[in-house]
């Protein structure tokens, strides 16, 4: 093997561990722990919101998330945040069809 096909192979190992790497991390943010106290997921928080739980509150008392440390308040607001926006969206969405 000469050393241009050497160098293509070490560009490809790095190619598919980049897309392993991407794949992988793309599946963690799928269903990642939030409340480690409590051992909550966003996966949970999300089906919550579904559900109904349209505050933080809400979702504090529904599924007991920062109801220990607090720690995870931050992350749940966010996630909270970026859920009821995209329901919101999917509303306006379906206002535009109809
Ligand atoms: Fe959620 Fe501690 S991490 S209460």
């Amino acid at each position: 093997m000469g050393p241009r096909q050497s160098h293509t192979l070490s560009l490809l190992t790095i190619i598919i561990i980049k897309v392993r790497m991407l794949s992988s991390a793309i599946q963690f943010d799928a269903n990642m722990y939030v409340c480690l106290c409590k051992g909550i997921t966003d996966t949970q928080i999300r089906a919550a919101i579904q559900d109904g739980a349209n505050s933080f509150k809400d979702v504090r008392n529904t599924l007991g998330v920062a109801s220990q440390c607090g720690k995870c308040g931050i992350l749940t607001r966010e996630i909270l945040r970026e859920a009821l926006h995209d329901s919101s969206n999917e509303q306006e969405l379906f206002y535009a069809l109809s």
